[in-house]
């Protein structure tokens, strides 16, 4: 074994084919060779989602079924809900006095999102400490790798720093988390822009055949080719991007096509959807049968959760112990 692994998401809604081939596979794949944890961050999801909690417990339960049709395997990893595992919250009130302020105002992420929701005036708490709350999560398992996206690495940072300042004042007991980055290829939208759920132009693990080839069907391709038998583009086309990650046998032949014109943008969506169609076929079978059977994926977090607080409460007993908090 190489070590450690914690990662995470938010529950917010249904994992598209971005999040599969961006983070899933590659959390399947690292099964095999780390301790892992896995958690659905459902505390993090109240810090911009505060005021409508309603969707929280479905959006918990489509996750574990996205997690679990990928290949995430409840033998091998503790898939659990943070919110059910109560010394993270523990380790982030302990945190949170050790960590000054300022490393928390200028976490680029925040400032992003104070920008975003327009929210400078009325900042809530939870968010500013946001990345404290992650590095509970991380630390409380003494993870030694998080497998993320560039997105995070200000967060892993400053759980490093967390993890520094606590065993300089009061001796060691976090190992420093390192990041994981794959390099991937990034998923298009069907509107070419970043696949994401608030832009209404993804493809979901959970969506029907009908679903994707209709979407699919949406795609603006190269506008520079209007005929079919027009020569295109690939490079600058969203469904070669689709070709290229899910008809990888294909690619150069479907570019071939493109680029001398004999293939026409209808057939070529055709065809891409049939092949993200046919990539996902086993994942949502599997998840079809998931969805018919809640019990057990509620039974399978509540296993997760006991096996990871079995392990974040050693955690939490030992830094009380270095603080001085208990005897
Ligand atoms: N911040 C992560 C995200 O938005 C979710 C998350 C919460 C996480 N806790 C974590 C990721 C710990 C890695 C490790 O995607």
């Amino acid at each position: 074994m190489k070590g450690t692994i914690l990662s995470g998401f938010r529950p917010t809604g249904r994992a598209h084919i971005g999040h599969l081939v961006g983070a899933l596979e590659n959390w399947v794949r690292l099964q095999d060779d780390y301790t892992c944890y896995f958690e659905i961050a459902d505390w993090h999801s109240l810090t911009t989602g505060y005021e409508s909690t309603g969707e929280i417990q479905n959006n918990i339960l489509e996750m574990a079924a996205d997690w679990l049709s990928a290949g995430l395997d409840p033998k091998k990893s503790a898939i659990f809900i943070q919110s059910e595992v109560k010394s993270h919250a523990e380790l982030h009130l302990l945190f949170s006095m050790i960590t000054p302020v300022s490393w928390l105002e200028r976490n680029p992420t925040l400032k992003e999102q104070i920008r975003d929701l327009n929210i400078s005036e009325n900042m809530n708490y939870g968010l500013l400490g946001y990345p404290v709350l992650q590095a509970a999560d991380i630390l409380c398992y003494k993870a030694t790798a998080v497998p993320v996206g560039e997105d995070q690495l200000p967060h892993l940072e400053l759980a490093r720093e967390i993890a520094r300042r606590f065993n300089l004042l009061y001796g060691n007991v976090f190992p420093e988390p390192k990041s994981l980055i794959t390099q991937f290829p990034r998923v298009p939208g069907v509107d070419g822009k970043k696949m994401s759920k608030s832009m209404n132009n993804s493809i979901y693990i959970a969506d029907t055949e009908e679903e994707i080839h209709r979407k699919v069907k949406t795609c603006i391709t190269d506008t520079a080719k209007v005929h079919k038998n027009d020569p295109g583009h690939p490079d600058v086309c969203n469904v070669f991007q689709y070709h290229r990650i899910f008809n990888k046998n294909e690619t150069q032949s479907i570019r071939n096509q493109c680029e001398t014109g004999s293939l026409g943008c209808v057939e070529c969506k055709k065809k891409g959807a049939a092949m993200i169609n046919e990539y996902l076929k086993d994942i949502r079978d599997k998840r079809n049968e998931l969805m018919k059977n809640a019990d057990f994926i509620y039974d399978t977090l509540k296993d997760g959760s006991e096996r990871a607080a079995a392990v974040a409460n050693a955690t939490l007993k030992e830094a009380n112990k270095a603080m001085n908090l208990i005897k």
